[in-house]
């Protein structure tokens, strides 16, 4: 009979408690489906005497997430602490250091030390496997390194942060503005401990990074990455938009050029009829487009406690019925080091702006678009009552560097009043 598998949780938050449910509840289920039994040997958090609804009165507590990583009778470290740098890292690296795989959801520390922990974990004979890192409940991880396996992976693409797409999409269902739907999301518990991960796009960010890696079989690269937050979008651009056809989302987008590898986190428009546009509230969707396969698209639940269980179980799992795959699914020593380099792809562009109601403005913008080789598609201006006039364009597929330079010159023709909104539309 094989021998049970032997779990150290560290970190007894929602998603450490819902795995401890799981593993109550689903004990003959779990063994059935992987042949041995799957148990808890000793467990760590910051607090101990807390009613967390379960009794962990079985397991061995640590105070030490590095001594419960060090443990000789635990086979994974389940990693759900949290954070890039700090015990999460230490005690990361203590497990493989004494041979234990580890499970982890911390998106934040792979994005930033995943390629060298894949090369250590490597030396050791050790698995890391971070299924709840990306997209919550959705087996994004599994269907690239699996399911896709057979592809040339043209491109990822994803809304992978909840909580701005629940601010997004009660901006444009409820008309309230951002600031108000920011304080909402702080009152639901919806905000991470700093919130500039979620709406300044980096938690988002975190995510698309791991998923280029295994999708393009490049070393992780997150600091290079172009990344923006949804701070800025005024409820005007998310009622203009829709006047348009279009929705606002923080959408990441990654693929592989000749220049080197495009990844960018940035608030996009895309068709408010497709599966992207009619995304709601915290819900992820991720599409993948392979070689053979064409476009796959994922959606479900990005965060909470099932979900994310759920992710972090399929990873245990897999260990128990004896997969073991290299962290970003090949080799690190054969993970390609790539620049990231500035988007290049050619888009269409929604551009907004307060034009001075008087002859010749509009003229003025139109001859600075089309010098910067910039073509209008469509254009709207709206009814209103002072000097300045709301006006809509639509652009044409245009490369970023020629919006750039329109964008650039056009305050310089002084018919306009403030800065201009340039989002990039993807027709995903
Ligand atoms: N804060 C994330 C979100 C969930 O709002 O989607 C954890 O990654």
């Amino acid at each position: 009979m094989t021998h049970p598998l032997r779990l150290g949780i560290a970190g007894l938050g929602t998603v450490g408690m819902g795995v401890v449910k799981i593993l109550h509840e689903k004990q003959a289920l779990l063994e059935g489906r992987t042949g041995r039994s799957i148990e808890i040997t000793a467990v760590t958090a910051r607090t101990k005497d807390k009613d967390r609804g379960i009794s962990l009165d079985a397991y061995a507590w640590e105070e030490d997430p590095v001594k419960l990583a060090q443990r000789d009778d635990i086979d994974i470290f389940v990693e759900l602490i949290g954070g890039h740098e700090g015990s999460a890292l230490e005690a990361t690296k203590a497990a493989i250091a004494s041979g234990k795989d580890v499970v982890t959801a911390n998106k934040a520390m792979l994005a930033h030390h995943g390629h060298a922990l894949a090369l250590q974990s490597e030396a050791n004979g050790s698995v890391i496997r971070f299924e709840a890192a990306v997209a919550g409940g959705i087996p994004v991880m599994k269907s690239l390194t699996e399911g896709l396996a057979g592809n040339e992976i043209t491109r990822v693409m994803g809304v992978m942060n909840g909580t701005c797409n629940y601010i997004l999409t009660q901006m444009q269902a409820t008309g309230r503005g951002y600031n108000a739907l920011f304080k909402e999301c702080a009152k639901l518990g919806f905000l991470e401990a700093d919130p500039n991960l979620d709406v300044g796009g980096i938690d988002a960010g975190h995510k698309l990074s791991l998923l280029s890696s295994v999708a393009f079989g490049t070393q992780v690269n997150f600091e290079e990455m172009e990344l923006e937050g949804i701070q800025c979008i005024e409820l005007e651009d998310i009622e203009q938009a829709a006047d348009m056809g279009f929705r606002i989302k923080l959408l990441g987008v990654a693929q592989m050029t000749e220049r080197g590898l495009e990844q960018r986190m940035s608030p996009c428009l895309v068709p408010q009829n497709s599966p992207l546009g009619q995304l709601e509230g915290g819900t992820n969707m991720v599409v993948l487009e392979g070689d053979e396969v064409g476009q796959i698209f994922l959606r479900g639940a990005g965060a909470g406690q099932g979900p994310t269980a759920s992710a972090v179980m399929s990873d245990i799992i897999e260990i128990a019925r004896g997969t073991r795959l290299n962290t970003f699914g090949q080799s690190a020593h054969t993970l390609r080091k790539v620049n990231s380099t500035s988007s290049q792809t050619p888009a269409p562009y929604y551009i907004r702006l307060s034009l001075l109601d008087r002859p010749g403005a509009l003229a003025k913008i139109a001859t600075v678009l089309g010098q910067a080789g910039v073509s209008i598609d469509r254009m709207r201006q709206y009814g209103h009552e002072d000097k300045t006039a709301p006006v809509l364009i639509v652009t044409h597929k245009t490369v970023p560097q020629s919006l750039d330079q329109a964008l650039h010159e056009i305050p310089e023709t002084g018919v306009i009043e403030g800065t201009p909104v340039a989002l990039r539309i993807e027709n995903v």
